[in-house]
């Protein structure tokens, strides 16, 4: 038998344990010379415990002790025993105890530390992190985040079991199947000037599953999308992608409610907001100015284009003559912003495209405001009541074409709600955005996208307009959105090859495009499709709701950069001339690079 194997975890010693004989196994985490005893805080998965080098009942452990450096890794053999009265550590679930060490052995060195694993991470330069990822690892926040991610894949994979799902997996080299985002793109060794594509999502494929007769299928799937990495955003990340057959979009909502519900409330003390609400998207944008708005809080937008029908303020006049909105929002409390801090908001207004911010604050002592005088009193009394301004409040208002006000207005929502002091970390406000328009008129390109992709099926009654009037017809569509982030998709498919062409021929693809892109989708909906529809949850973006991480990286064990790179690995690298000629490629460099 292994002289060290382990008997318990050492973070799972308790008073209980006290004289019992312990073999732990673990890193040092910190040690300690008094001159004579020698501390050790030994940490492994569970947690840390003290150990105690004697020199006086142990001392060849001690002379080991004494060359242990952070790090090491260390079998001990020891006695637990209660510490002395008055030197437990209360903040330590261990420090009730302490092992006094018989025997030890080292097991392995470490060299000096690139960062201390004991310091806060936001304190420790992240590219260090990410280039020593095996040791940023053993830190027990990060622990505790693989864990998390751990257990809501398994109670997932749990409910769906129960439920008559089955997990397919689905091939990672395939063909483009398109989400909006490039492709991340694999030469062909065997077919010269041939690629596989990596998928950006297994949409295809699960449709295919349902015409296969699987009926309900689901997968923890890795996607790969060659876009700009953001907060929330990796070139490669993990869905919960599920489809099923003969269901409603109705079947599909309340499962995925009742099973995120389920993971929630199963590993944190989150608050869900029960039912989810539900907006259409029309809804959502005039309420909140975004399909994705964060329900945590109010101060939702008011549109004032009534109450100024027949203003003479020229701002407000020459943006309704020309098809605009006047819309605005009630910031509680807002009559105590400083001129300065009205000069700061309104740059933010204007960063994301406003031409100006007219404020009205409403203070004890009257009004201030600097559209005030070219407003008349009637006017005026119009806007506080339609917006309910109190005493010590302020209204933002915005006038432009409706897509300037929404996204101006939705950024100055969320700030608003920032400021606050809204965003409860606590409360996790899911709601279903539905009834989004199937496509949208793309004007640099001059034709009609989809909103979210080519197989969305469109409102059954909304057919008719596909040939009269595409930007009206509804898709059978829907979102999930928490706090204010996107974080699922899904639809009812197009099973039949008729509506489906109808749609690509909206779309503009030509008919060599379809067949060459899309040939076997078409071919398989005249094999029998069943009608089907379903889904796709973001994992990462879940576990980051859990933890309240800001940044995705933190949730993913072994991420890419923000410029794409894995530091730990050193990809993207250069490959050898060898198994580019094997490829058939030869490498162009950038113009720039190429010299004179
Ligand atoms: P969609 O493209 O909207 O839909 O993606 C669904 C969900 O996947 C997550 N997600 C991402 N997470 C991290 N990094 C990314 N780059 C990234 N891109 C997407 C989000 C998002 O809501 N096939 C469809 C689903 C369907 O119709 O069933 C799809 O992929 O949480
Ligand atoms: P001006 O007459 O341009 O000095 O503007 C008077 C006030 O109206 C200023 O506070 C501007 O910030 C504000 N304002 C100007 N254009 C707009 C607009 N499109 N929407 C809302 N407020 C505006």
């Amino acid at each position: 038998m292994q002289r060290w194997k382990r008997t318990h975890f050492c973070g799972t010693l308790r008073a209980e344990h006290v004289g019992e004989k312990v073999i732990l196994n673990g890193w040092v985490h910190r040690s300690r010379d008094h001159g004579g005893l020698i501390f050790i805080d030994l940490r492994d998965r569970s947690g840390l415990v003290q150990v105690v080098f004697d020199p006086s009942t142990a001392p060849q452990a001690h002379d080991i002790a004494e060359t242990v450096r952070s790090e090491y890794v260390l079998a001990v053999e020891g006695t637990i025993r209660r510490r002395p009265a008055g030197l437990e550590n209360p903040k330590l679930a261990t420090g009730e105890i302490e092992v006094l060490v018989s025997q030890v052995e080292v097991l392995n060195t470490c060299r000096p530390l690139p960062f201390q694993l004991s310091e806060e991470s936001l304190t420790v330069d992240e590219s260090l992190r990410l280039r020593y990822r095996y040791l940023d690892l053993r830190r027990p926040e990060m622990f505790y985040r693989l864990q998390l991610r751990h257990k809501v894949v398994s109670l997932i994979r749990h409910f769906l079991n129960e439920r008559g799902f089955i997990e397919v997996e689905t091939p990672i080299l395939t063909k483009s199947t398109p989400e909006g985002a490039r492709d991340y793109l694999v030469p062909s060794r065997l077919y010269a000037g041939h690629f596989y594509a990596l998928p950006q999502s297994p949409q295809q494929m699960k449709q295919l599953l349902m015409v296969g007769g699987v009926e309900r299928y689901y997968q923890i799937a890795k996607c790969f999308r060659d876009e700009d990495t953001r907060a929330d955003r990796q070139p490669e990340f993990t869905q919960l992608d599920l489809e099923m057959s003969f269901v409603e979009q109705e079947d599909i909502l309340q499962l995925i409610e009742e099973l995120t519900i389920f993971v929630v409330e199963s590993v944190s003390d989150k608050k869900v907001i029960k039912p989810w609400p539900r907006l259409s998207y029309d809804e959502a944008v005039a309420r909140y100015g975004t399909d994705k708005p964060d329900l945590r809080f109010g101060l939702e937008l008011i549109d004032l284009s009534g109450v100024l029908a027949s203003t003479q303020a020229q701002i407000f006049r020459a943006v309704l003559d020309s098809g605009g909105q006047v819309k605005a929002i009630r910031v509680p409390g807002g009559a105590q912003y400083s001129r300065k801090d009205l000069d700061e908001i309104t740059e933010f207004a204007r960063r994301f495209g406003a031409k100006g911010l007219a404020t009205i604050q409403w203070m004890e002592e009257g009004v201030r405001s600097p559209v005030a005088k070219f407003l008349s009193a009637e006017e005026m009394e119009g806007i506080r009541l339609a917006t309910a301004a109190h005493v010590g409040d302020m209204v933002a208002i915005v006038a432009d074409q409706p897509k300037v006000v929404a996204n101006v207005l939705s950024r100055l929502r969320n700030e608003f709600g920032k400021r606050l002091g809204l965003l409860d970390p606590n409360v996790l406000a899911f709601c279903w955005i539905v009834d989004f328009p199937l496509v949208e008129w793309n004007q640099e390109e001059q034709r009609w996208d989809p909103m979210h992709h080519p197989f969305t099926m469109p409102h059954p009654e909304d057919i008719p307009l596909l040939d009269t009037d595409p930007g009206r017809v509804r898709a059978s569509c829907y979102d999930v959105v928490c706090n204010g982030v996107e974080w699922a998709s899904g639809s009812i498919r197009i099973h039949r090859r008729d509506i489906q062409q109808k749609v690509f021929e909206l779309l503009n693809y030509s008919e060599e495009e379809t067949q060459a892109r899309f040939g076997h989708m078409l071919e398989a909906f005249e094999y029998g499709a069943p009608p089907h529809g379903g889904i796709a949850p973001g994992i990462d973006r879940l576990v980051m709701f859990l933890t309240e991480d800001e940044n995705i990286r933190e949730v993913i064990a072994f991420p890419k950069t923000a410029t794409a790179q894995d530091l730990l690995f050193g990809a993207p690298s250069p490959v050898d001339e060898k198994q580019l000629q094997e490829l058939y490629i030869r490498v162009v460099p950038p113009e720039q690079d190429r010299g004179s």
